[in-house]
């Protein structure tokens, strides 16, 4: 179905229904689209294909037309959300739960897995509005839902929901409704969700740290959503900006 912002806002709850909505076809990204129109109130925009999608670490992000949900949220942060990925990445995996009929999966720190592949990736940006603090956010949602014929260096990875005759504009306002949800909860309990999502968990992982190599078991997450590993009796924190886990650094 085409995207609609009218589409969209029927499907949005009462208390999101005046949020600034753009439906649109293909553009570069909605990311960077989202950051230029961002004035303050909350703002959805979806795209009907991306030429120039963005994933995290300089990568892009496969976006062909109409097999794809591709959506920004820009929003302002009530405090500083050290946790905004992750609580997206819960959002969305209550999304495709229901989509998919199965549990859906996180890789820490920003994909989404369902069945071994990967259908979601999720690109948050701090935006300004005033001087230079990050008051404000973009959360980038990139949807597989009946892609295919995906480029070759991430073939072996990307998969799809599967479902081609489906509403984007009813996923999008579920999505976004989620995000809200997940924002108004403890911190607590969505690190809580997230942790019992990661497949890595109890697995042997390998990631270089400051240029040295390691490996370790990935025990869970503390409270920044850092991902605990256990590397010889020491407990090792990583953060997302230093470790890029590739699934082929799953040792085991
Ligand atoms: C990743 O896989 O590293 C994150 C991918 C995020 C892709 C989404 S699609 C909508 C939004 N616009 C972008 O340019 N990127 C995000």
């Amino acid at each position: 179905m085409t995207l609609s912002e009218d589409k969209i806002r029927e499907n949005l709850p009462d208390k999101l229904k005046d949020m600034k909505i753009a439906a649109l076809g293909i553009i570069d990204s909605t990311n960077s689209y989202a950051k230029g129109e961002f004035d303050g109130s909350p703002l959805l925009v979806l795209a009907d294909g991306q030429s120039g999608g963005r994933g995290r670490l300089g990568r892009s992000f496969f976006s062909p037309c109409g097999t794809g949900l591709y959506m920004s949220l820009a929003l302002k942060l009530s405090a500083p959300c050290d946790i905004l990925t992750v609580a997206a990445a819960v959002a969305v995996c209550r999304v495709t739960d229901r989509l998919s009929g199965t549990k859906s999966q996180i890789k820490w720190v920003n994909d989404i897995f369902i069945n071994g592949k990967k259908v979601c990736g999720i690109l948050c940006e701090g935006l300004s509005l005033t001087d230079g603090h990050a008051d404000a956010a973009v959360i980038g949602i990139g949807v597989n839902l009946s892609t295919e014929g995906f480029p070759e260096d991430i073939s072996h990875i990307a998969g799809s929901l599967g479902i081609s005759e489906t509403d984007r504009n009813k996923i999008a306002a579920l999505i976004c409704t989620e995000i809200f949800n997940v924002l108004g909860e403890e911190k607590s309990k969505i690190l809580l969700e997230y942790e019992s999502r990661l497949f890595i968990l109890s697995k042997e992982i390998s990631f270089k740290k400051d240029g040295v190599s390691y490996t370790g078991v990935a025990v869970g997450i503390n409270e920044s959503a850092n991902l605990l590993v256990d590397s010889d009796g020491e407990i090792m924190a990583l953060s997302s900006g230093e470790i890029s886990l590739a699934s082929e650094n799953f040792v085991k």
